[in-house]
C-alpha cells in the first residue's frame, strides 16, 4: 500500500480517494461532530480545533460524513470493520442521530457500543447529563455473509458498555479519544495476531496510529491540521512511553478461565443461578444449561450462525 505508515497534511476525503480498493483492515476514527460551537455555550466555544470550524449544515454534514463512510467501505479488505465514534446531538429540540446517515452506507451494521464517559461535557437540564458516546463497529461482510468471524472466547468477559474516562484537556487538542478506546478496537479483532493496516483519516494527535503502532500493525493517517499531523507523527516517535497502558487494555482481554473449558467441566455458573444449601452457588452442567437455553457467555447465541446473502455490496 502506498503511504504505508504515514501522516498525511489533507482532507480525509480526497485522500481516501486516492487509496486502491480493499487495503485497510481496521479503521478506528471521530469525525469532527458539526457542533456549530457559535450557537453553544462557552464551555463548548472554548474548545476549537486549530484548522477547522465544524459548521456545516447539517444536511451537508451528514451527505460528507455519508461519503466518508463508503469511502472508507471501499478501501477496506472484505472481513474487515470500521469503529466509528460519534455522539447523539440535539439542535433546537431535533435529535441528529449518527444511525441515520450509517444506516444510508454500504457497511453492514455490526454492533451499537456505549462509550460511558462517566462525564457530561455539556450541563444544561434540557435532558439527563449526556454522559456517553457511542461508537459504531461496522463490518464489511466476505461474499455477502453479513455475519463476520465469532470474537475470541477472551472477550467473554468485555461487553458493549465501555468505560473510560476522557482525555484530560490539553491546550494541543479539544477532543482526542483515549488511548485504550483505539486500542480495544484493534486488539479486539480476530485478525489481532497477524500485521494489519489501521487507518484513521481524522487522526487528530494520532492515537489510532500509536495503538496500532504499539500494537505492531501499520497505519495510515489524516489530518487537515498541519499542526496536529506534526502532534501525531512526534507522537508515534515517542510512543514506547505509552506501552504501558497498551498493556494494561491488552491483560483485560485475558480470560484465565474461557467459557468453553467451563462448560466442559460441568462448572457454568451465572449470578442468578439457584443457591446451594450451603449458600454457594451450584454448579450447573451443560445438560441443565442447554435445557434452560441460559447462557454466561456473553455473545448470544443468536440466529448468528445461519448467514444470509446480503443486499449490500
Ligand atoms: C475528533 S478529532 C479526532 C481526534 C483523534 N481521534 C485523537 O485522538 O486525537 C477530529 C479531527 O478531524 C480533523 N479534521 C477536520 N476536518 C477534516 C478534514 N476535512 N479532513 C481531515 N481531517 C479533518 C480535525 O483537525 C480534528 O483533529
Amino acid at each position: 500500500m502506498k503511504m504505508m505508515n504515514e501522516v498525511i497534511c489533507g482532507d480525509a476525503l480526497e485522500q481516501l480517494q486516492l487509496l486502491d480498493d480493499n487495503c485497510i483492515d481496521i479503521t478506528v476514527t471521530s469525525p469532527p461532530y458539526n457542533k456549530k460551537r457559535s450557537t453553544f455555550g462557552w464551555l463548548v466555544q472554548t474548545n476549537r480545533y486549530a484548522d477547522y470550524n465544524d459548521s456545516l449544515p447539517e444536511d451537508k454534514y451528514q451527505e460528507w460524513q455519508l461519503a466518508i463512510i463508503n469511502e472508507l467501505f471501499r478501501v477496506t479488505k472484505p472481513g474487515g470493520s470500521l469503529f466509528y465514534n460519534h455522539k447523539l446531538r440535539w439542535s433546537h429540540g431535533e435529535l441528529y442521530h449518527p444511525v441515520s446517515w450509517i444506516a444510508k452506507s454500504e457497511w453492514t451494521f455490526r454492533q451499537e457500543i456505549i462509550w460511558d464517559r462517566s462525564i457530561a461535557a455539556n450541563i444544561r437540564g434540557w435532558r439527563f447529563y449526556q454522559i456517553d458516546e457511542r461508537i459504531y463497529w461496522l463490518y464489511k461482510p466476505i461474499d455477502g455473509h453479513l455475519v463476520g468471524k465469532e470474537l475470541e472466547s477472551r472477550h467473554a468477559k468485555m461487553s458493549s458498555i465501555w468505560k473510560m474516562k476522557p482525555v484530560k484537556r490539553s491546550p494541543d487538542h479539544p477532543a482526542p479519544f483515549p488511548l485504550i478506546l483505539a486500542a480495544r478496537a484493534i486488539y479486539s479483532m480476530p485478525k489481532s495476531s497477524e500485521q494489519v493496516v489501521v487507518a484513521d483519516p481524522f487522526c487528530g494527535t494520532g492515537t489510532t496510529l500509536v495503538a496500532a503502532k504499539l500494537l505492531g500493525h501499520n497505519y495510515f493517517g489524516v489530518d487537515v491540521s498541519e499542526q496536529y499531523v506534526e502532534l501525531a507523527r512526534n507522537r508515534i516517535t515517542n510512543s514506547e512511553s505509552e506501552l504501558e497502558d497498551i498493556k494494561k487494555e491488552m491483560s483485560k482481554h485475558v480470560v484465565k478461565d474461557p467459557y468453553k473449558a467451563r462448560k466442559k467441566r460441568g462448572t457454568v455458573n451465572w449470578p442468578f443461578a439457584p443457591k446451594s444449601l450451603d449458600g454457594s452457588q451450584e454448579a450447573v452442567s451443560e445438560n441443565s444449561v442447554n435445557k434452560s437455553n441460559r447462557d454466561d457467555k456473553p455473545i448470544a447465541k443468536e440466529d448468528e450462525q445461519t448467514s444470509r446473502p446480503s443486499s449490500k455490496r
